[in-house]
């Protein structure tokens, strides 16, 4: 039970390990800093806020080896307007986040297992993993609990959002979608019944925050379901093979472990009036589906699914049952496209199109072709020819993370993929996309716009893109501090934000 782990250890000082090391560092800082260094130019049409949030523990764990996002959620904006870029950052106060500043030591154990935590808590979320903007407030996200609110001016926390009383799961996605029609956003949860259990919530929220649709299905296996994908008439569940096992978790063990033996499973659900009965779980053989790109119908009613794959266990901190694990270097993720009638019978899903070969992760689109096909997509990419200085980045990147040194711009038409190199010495961590105001309103024509680590100076920039001539950066903007690994991040448009 919680509160019965004994020998906690109590550090001054975060552990020598990688993932709290060099660049990895916890950053810890909580302020503004007005007018941002910029060199170039920032286009007088973007007008908004850059939401982000990385994983950034406040204290050292008591626990050993905690992985890199097992941290507190720390929030980045970067108000933009004019042509100049207002800074500002503060911690999510999540009741760990609360309760262990009060104690002045870390009181939460292992990622995700209650059973080591030095006290009980009612919500263990660390609201480290996105930040996503809904009727008004900005939703810190961790899949494991439902999401805090925050002011989007002033990034303070409002409080855990349960939307009125209508939450029915115990658990949200980091990764909601927005439909760009129907302005609803839809969600789900698993582990939804709580630790170990097989129930899936899927539920969508209207635009005014009324619950409109609430399916409960069952999981073929518990396990890992981080991001998934919606077209017009179905929702997609992707369910990563490391899975779950309380009894481990009782031991004192990790809440997620590889399983080799395992489909990687894919679920299809009609996306109104469906029963979780409707469910279907197509299969392929194992694999580790990352973030997805898109999803959409094509005429023949088809779903085509893209998204980064590999057959490697990117989460190698949490090995196989007799501890096996890949090298990090060995992990390397290549865009695919799955194409399948979602009416078939035959569950097997057809063999993958290779779209991109390089390793890639953390792939955006235009938002406003959410479900929709797309005929676009920006993603970050490692590709060591294009001129790295791996021997200054290495000693210090610190760990945990995978590194990608440009991003990537694909035309589906002409499957042609533009890079943008930041520079010898910097890694990009996860694009977003600003679709440009005006007359024009093609998919894809905008700003690409992405938080970069430079290992030279050992501080952040933010660099700004014209889609329209992707090669060069249009404004660079100078941070005086370093910005640690980020998970995800959001535009919102200065139009689009109801201060309350
Ligand atoms: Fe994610």
């Amino acid at each position: 039970m919680a509160g019965h782990f004994r020998a906690t250890k109590i550090r001054s000082a975060f552990p020598e390990l990688p993932q709290f090391s060099e660049f990895m560092k916890p950053c810890r800082f909580e302020g503004e800093i007005q007018n941002l260094e910029v060199r170039g130019e920032i286009p007088q049409e973007i007008d908004g806020t850059f939401y982000r949030v990385m994983p950034d523990p406040q204290l050292p764990p008591f626990v050993d080896n905690d992985p890199w996002f097992n941290g507190d959620g720390n929030v980045s904006a970067f108000r933009i307007q004019d042509g100049h870029c207002h800074f500002k950052q503060r911690y999510v106060r999540t009741e760990k986040f609360i309760r262990e500043r009060a104690a002045k030591r870390a009181l939460l154990g292992k990622y995700r297992n209650r059973y080591t935590d030095a006290v009980e808590f009612k919500i263990r979320s660390t609201a480290n993993t996105n930040i996503v903007y809904f009727n008004g407030r900005l939703l810190a996200c961790k899949e494991d609990s439902p999401p805090y609110a925050m002011d989007p001016k002033t990034l303070e926390t409002i409080g855990l959002e349960d939307f009125n009383g209508q939450l029915p799961s115990m658990t949200f996605t980091a990764h909601p979608k927005l439909d760009p029609d129907t302005k609803e956003l839809l969600c789900f949860g698993y582990e939804a019944k709580g630790d170990g259990t097989p129930d899936v919530c899927y539920f969508s929220i209207d635009s005014t925050g009324r619950f409109t649709e609430t399916v409960w299905l069952i999981s073929p296996i518990v396990a890992m379901i981080h991001d998934f994908a919606i077209t017009k008439n179905w929702v997609l569940f992707p369910i990563i093979p490391q899975t779950c096992d309380v009894e481990r978790m009782k031991q004192g063990g990790e809440h997620w472990q590889w399983n080799p033996d395992v489909p990687f499973y894919l679920g299809v659900l009609p996306r109104r009036r469906a029963s979780g009965s409707d469910v279907k779980w197509f299969r392929a053989p194992n694999a580790f589906p990352g973030h997805t790109v898109n999803a959409y119908e094509d005429d023949a009613g088809n779903i085509v699914f893209d998204l980064p794959l590999t057959d490697k266990n990117a989460f190698f901190w949490w090995p196989d049952a007799e501890g096996n694990a890949p090298k990090p270097e060995e992990i390397s993720a290549q865009l695919v496209r799955f194409t399948f009638d979602p009416r078939s019978t035959n569950l097997d899903l057809p063999t993958p199109e290779i779209i991109g070969k390089d390793d890639c992760e953390f792939p955006r689109i235009d938002d406003r072709f959410s479900g929709k096909e797309h005929a676009h997509a920006i993603f970050d990419l490692m590709d060591p020819s294009l001129g790295t200085d791996f021997s200054t980045i290495m000693p210090r990147m610190g760990g945990g993370h995978p590194p990608y040194n440009a991003l990537g711009h694909l035309d589906y038409k002409s499957k042609k993929i533009s890079k943008y190199f930041p520079g010898p010495t910097h890694l990009v961590q996860e694009p977003i996309f600003i679709p440009r105001k005006g007359p024009s309103t093609a998919e894809g024509d905008g700003w690409a716009m992405v938080l970069v680590n430079n290992y030279a100076s050992m501080s952040s920039e933010l660099h700004v893109l014209d889609t329209r001539d992707f090669e060069q950066p249009q404004a660079v903007i100078y941070l005086p501090i370093r910005l640690r690994a980020g998970l995800h991040g959001n535009w919102v448009d200065a139009q689009d934000l109801t201060l309350s």
